[in-house]
């Protein structure tokens, strides 16, 4: 907790370590405040190096040390030198020598969520990046691989079950109600994946057979009570783990796969070795507690741990540089998992509406960085979108190139050369490229290089010649602080659409085009295609083949073509978003002029048309009546943004929306009912989640029948997803009835912290003005506690992640309100706090009086002398 020198770390600056350790013994004994950790290392010179290190420096914070002893004979003091983050021990023996530490570590007063804590009674280690270091001292890097054997003793009646990471290897009880449980884990695998759990927890248990026939146990643990909620979450992992055998040959390979729920986290969840450890938001599901939506996240994300065991765990990263290896691998394996388990073109459309609002926000402003960054101070910073999505969208560009069946050989490649090993984006691109006798390596400019392309697109059409001329050139937004940036290749797949909507066949050089694909692998090329009857309609970009802003410059009449005629269906979506967010962007210009904005009705009809269409999955048609966001709309203007005209032009055209549509809506609400009882399967999520639409806009046209339905609904529904659908549409209504419903809602659930949640979340992200002094009111409430990262994320986080209008408040009252909050929290959750403070993110693109306000808040945050090197490395980059 301190300014002094936050030191930047670089990529070129890798060394491997002087040191490996073959083996790690942990004898743990438990105590809330002063628990012992005494470690065993086998520690060898790395082989690999030439000169032998005379000193071995090992990481560690916020331990006591106790004793040190090589090879049994203690070290005395003036070979040990400990600070604050290590210990460095002199003239160690030239040769493998046994290490012995003993330390001492206090969970209890752990509010960092870092290394070993307390979460309502319950002991659990989060240790990925670099958490381990608060456990014992220890070489913490993922590039050190070793096998662990761990023992834990506690006290029996307050921790009945010690869990760690591998195999049970023995149990047995001591003398004065203490147990202890000695685990084994065969797999070498480094500190981050390390995990401890211990602690009064009920468990369910199922098992399933792998495709080589071993069984293997899978294991649920949760709070005492909650058994009933674990259900989707095992049928979940059961899929995942069979889908992870067909689609890319990979199967788990302990005895035992076991999850933890806890209720103190900082993230999602964790894939350690055999010992997810998860947000308990993101395991517990009942239909009366839990949406549609979240029974959807906790699939994705189940699959998503699951399938690290692989991609992170059997093959790690050299180094926190390589981050994206595992995590936009992992991101593209989920999401390939549940377009196969729920609707393809649903999920494509909801990645995208996800990254093109989340990721491209990160990659035009002051945070923008490669998918493999070059330097950092605070690694904890960089489990980003861009990292994530899109490193994930970069697999999947692969995966576009090499065809899936090429990507898969690819993949087994990886795995054959790389099983057990800590390694690199190059090695990974070698091995797809390798496989399939392809040079990939001009793709790794697109992991080097930050920022989104814009991709330009000219057709021009030749009657006599018979001849479609597409002209594609590509170029780089200019960012502060990034050096210039080279052409990468494009994958563009793409369709010409003939005068009645059908497809045209593509042909260049007198060849077809294979799959529709073409690659923009300079700056501008040409693409002819011939034999091209008539002037066709562009269809570009499909399935949004590579994470472009696409400047197609297409007139409103082919847009409108596309949007009700395109063969590919994700192109409807993406021609009408464009269509959506150019319209709103026009009203709100025209609102700031103070002039009389017209809604495009060819627009709105072309999306009744499409609700209307019983031909298309529901889950499609409620995607395609939702607008941009207000941020979304806010990053297309880019600069002077003044929020409240952008929330009024949308407001303004979805009552027009919801009045225009009004009869198409209410038959689509009344013919869409999902089968009772409630199945959160896909084809009842969809249905559910077009009524909720088609309800949201026709109470956004005052529609007497949409909101009697809703008030209906707040009270009747009997399940959370219509609970609580009604609850938020009833906030855009506002009045008593939503006060009442807010009290009812509460009343219910008050002993319910997943479902209060939601209550907290959606108070704070309403854009009514008296938003901000219900937010007051709701961190003094008692169900509040700013020590919960999911209560934190659902009020503050809400506010100002969600909530465009209010949090850019003109008083300035809202940048206050949260660069509050961020100091408070940084006081003792500095991971906590520094994500938050990226809300400030965008802070230069609004009008002059809101940057000036925002300019001061974070000045005064920039002030302070207690920061810790994660809030500064965000808000000095912010302020820039
Ligand atoms: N590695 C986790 C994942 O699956 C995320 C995480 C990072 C969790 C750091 C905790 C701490 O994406
Ligand atoms: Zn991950």
């Amino acid at each position: 907790m301190k300014t002094d020198t936050p030191k930047q770390i670089y990529l070129k600056d890798y060394a491997p370590p002087a040191f490996l350790i073959s083996e790690t013994y942990l004898d743990v004994v438990l105590d809330p405040a002063e628990t012992r950790v005494k470690s065993r290392l086998s520690v060898v010179p790395n082989p690999a190096l030439k000169r032998r290190a005379t000193e071995i420096k090992l990481d560690g914070e916020l331990l006591r040390l106790l004793r040190v002893c090589i090879d049994g004979a203690p070290v005395d003091e003036q070979r040990l030198v400990a600070t604050d983050k290590d210990l460095t021990i002199r003239d160690v023996p030239a040769k493998p020598f046994t290490l012995e530490i003993e330390t001492i570590c206090d969970p209890a007063a752990n509010k960092a969520l870092s290394g070993l804590y307390l979460s309502r009674g319950v002991y659990c280690t989060q240790c990925e990046a670099e958490g381990f270091r608060r456990i014992t001292y220890y070489l913490d890097r993922p590039d050190v691989l070793s096998k662990f054997r761990v023992r834990i003793e506690g006290v029996k009646p307050d921790t009945p079950v010690l869990l760690s990471n591998g195999n049970l290897v023995q149990t047995g009880d001591l003398p004065g109600k203490r147990h202890f449980a000695v685990w084994e884990d065969p797999f070498p695998k480094p500190s981050y994946l390390f995990a401890l759990v211990a602690g009064k927890l009920a468990m369910v248990e199922d098992s399933i057979m792998t495709r080589s026939g071993r069984a293997v146990t899978l294991r649920i643990y949760v709070e005492p009570g909650k058994e009933d909620r674990c259900d989707w979450a095992m049928k979940s992992l059961k899929r995942a783990m069979r889908w992870d055998e067909d689609r890319f040959g990979l199967e788990y390979d302990l005895d035992m796969f076991m999850i933890v729920a806890v209720s103190d986290f900082n993230m999602g969840a964790m894939e350690n070795k055999g010992l997810n450890v998860f947000n308990d938001a993101l395991i517990l599901a009942r239909p009366d507690t839990a949406t549609d939506s979240d029974y959807e996240r906790i699939e994705g994300v189940i699959a998503h741990e699951y399938f690290h065991n692989w991609t992170g765990n059997r093959v790690t990263c050299r180094d926190w540089f390589q981050l994206c290896l595992k995590e936009g691998l992992t991101v593209f394996r989920d999401q390939e998992f549940t377009a196969d388990q729920r609707s393809a073109v649903v999920k494509r459309i909801e990645d995208v509406r996800w990254l093109r609002s989340m990721q491209f926000t990160e990659d035009a402003g002051p945070l923008a960085h490669p998918v493999r960054p070059s330097s950092f101070i605070e690694i904890n910073n960089f489990y980003t979108r861009t990292v994530y999505n899109k490193g994930a969208e970069l697999c999947r560009m692969l995966q576009t190139v090499l065809g899936r069946d090429g990507f898969r050989k690819g993949l087994d490649l990886y795995f054959d050369r790389h099983d057990g090993q800590a390694v690199t984006v190059e090695d990974f691109v070698s091995a797809l490229g390798d496989a399939n006798g392809a040079d990939l390596s001009a793709y790794l400019l697109w992991y080097n290089q930050a920022g989104t392309p814009t991709l330009d697109a000219r057709l021009s059409y030749s009657e006599g010649a018979k001849e479609a001329r597409l002209t594609l050139s590509q170029t780089f937004p200019d960012l502060p602080g990034q050096p210039k940036r080279k052409a990468v290749p494009i994958p563009v797949k793409l369709g010409l659409l003939g005068p009645n909507g059908g497809e045209i066949p593509l042909e260049v050089e007198g060849k077809p085009v294979d799959g529709g694909l073409v690659v923009l692998s300079k700056k501008k090329e040409v693409f002819t295609f011939e034999k091209v009857g008539s002037r066709p309609v562009l269809s570009l970009l499909r399935d949004f083949s590579a994470p472009v802003n696409l400047n197609a410059g297409a007139r409103d009449k082919d847009m409108l073509t596309l949007i009700r005629a395109d063969t590919d269906l994700f192109n409807r979506w993406q021609n009408a978003q464009a269509f959506a967010l150019k319209h709103i962007v026009a009203l709100a210009s025209a609102n700031a002029k103070g002039e009389n904005a017209r809604v495009e009705p060819r627009f709105v009809a072309a999306v009744g048309e499409v609700a209307d269409d019983d031909t298309l999955e529901h889950a499609y048609r409620a995607a395609f009546l939702a607008l941009p966001s207000e941020s979304d709309v806010a990053l297309a203007i880019g600069e002077n943004v003044d929020p409240e005209a952008i929330h009024q032009a949308r407001t303004l055209l979805r009552a027009a929306m919801g009045k225009s549509l009004r009869a198409i809506l209410e038959s689509v609400y009344e013919r869409s009912a999902p089968a009772e009882p409630y199945n959160p399967d896909a084809e009842s999520a969809g249905r559910r989640a077009l009524r909720q639409s088609a309800l949201s806009l026709l109470a956004a046209g005052k529609s007497r029948f949409g909101i009697a339905r809703v008030k209906e609904q707040a009270k009747t529904a009997t399940n959370m997803t219509e609970s609580f659908g009604a609850l938020s549409i009833l906030s855009q209504v506002g009045g008593e009835a939503y006060d009442q419903a807010l009290q009812r809602f509460h009343r219910r659930w008050k002993d319910e912290p997943l479902v209060i949640n939601k209550w907290f979340a959606l108070q704070a992200s309403s854009p009514s003005p008296d938003t901000l002094a219900r937010v007051a009111d709701l961190v003094a409430n008692p169900l509040f506690s700013i020590q919960n990262p999911n209560r934190v994320r659902s009020v503050y986080g809400a506010f100002a992640h969600g909530n465009q209008v209010r949090f850019n408040d003109a008083s300035g009252a809202g940048y206050d309100l949260i660069a509050n909050a961020v100091i408070e929290i940084d006081g003792f959750n500095p991971q906590m706090a520094s994500r938050l403070v990226g809300a400030f993110e965008s802070w230069r693109i609004f009008e002059p009086k809101r940057r000036a306000l925002a300019g001061k808040a974070l000045g005064r945050i920039l002030d302070r002398k207690e920061l810790s090197p994660d809030v500064f490395e965000i808000v000095s980059k912010i302020v820039g």
